[in-house]
């Protein structure tokens, strides 16, 4: 198949980036996790304890990092400045703080344009909350992945039940509908569904169902190409 562009946004634990992951690997095309950017950015924010609010501060540090996204076997492997922090950007404190990281508007250019340099080949699979509206509004297929909020918080429970994290159902509903909110409500480019995205709704679909039915579009997109 001819390589092409796909773009996967949709709110936090729909299963965008296992889904991406295995679409990518299907169709021999590289996966990029645009949220694990974000992620990365926040850590070293609280790392070095720089605070969301102090925006300046932190987008010159964001202009200084180097971030790499290495496809992995599991997972994506996330280095930054060299050091591997893929599993710290997971934690439940960067969980916290990555939607008000995200809001600031200069954070989000310097990683646009390194996320559209990282598309400017084709054959990628990106996903994150803008990419179909702002990083790739040219590519071939936009998908806006979606489910609802009791279903992402009972699969991020699962998720983080299995690394031993302490979290319960009630509260990871709370966080992803309050996540939802400031990734919908925020200035700088809103989470939205692209007017020429496909709506595909995962509540009650098994990620090989949600993959298989990407593919489909990914099909019918390459022979309309
Ligand atoms: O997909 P995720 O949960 O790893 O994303 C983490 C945060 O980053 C989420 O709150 C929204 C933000 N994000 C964004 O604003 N734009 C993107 N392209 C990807 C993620």
């Amino acid at each position: 198949m001819e390589k092409f562009n796909i773009a996967i946004d949709g709110p936090a634990a729909a299963g965008k980036s296992t889904v991406a992951r295995l679409v990518a690997k299907q169709l021999g095309f590289v996966y990029v996790d645009t949220g694990a950017m974000y992620r990365a950015v926040t850590w070293k924010a609280l790392q070095s304890g720089i605070s969301p609010e102090r925006k300046e501060q932190l987008s010159r540090m964001a202009s200084e990092l180097r971030i790499e996204l290495l496809p992995g076997e599991q997972s994506q492997q996330v280095l930054l400045d060299g050091g591997d922090v893929t599993d710290l950007i997971r934690s439940a404190m960067v969980n916290k703080n990555v939607s008000a990281v995200s809001a600031i508007p200069e954070i989000r250019r310097l990683l646009v344009a390194k996320q559209q340099e990282m598309a400017q080949a084709k054959g990628v699979v990106m996903d994150g909350r803008d990419i179909g509206t702002h990083v790739l509004p040219d590519a071939e297929l936009k998908i806006f992945l979606t489910a609802s909020v009791k279903e992402r918080a009972q699969r991020r429970f699962l998720e983080m039940k299995a690394k031993g994290e302490d979290v319960t159902l009630g509260q990871l509903e709370k966080e992803i509908a309050e996540r939802d909110k400031m990734d919908e409500q925020r200035e700088a480019s809103p989470l939205v569904q692209a007017e020429d995205a496909v709506l595909v709704d995962t509540s009650g679909m098994s990620i090989p169902q949600v993959a298989e039915r990407i593919l489909e579009l990914a099909k019918s997109a390459a022979s309309k190409g």
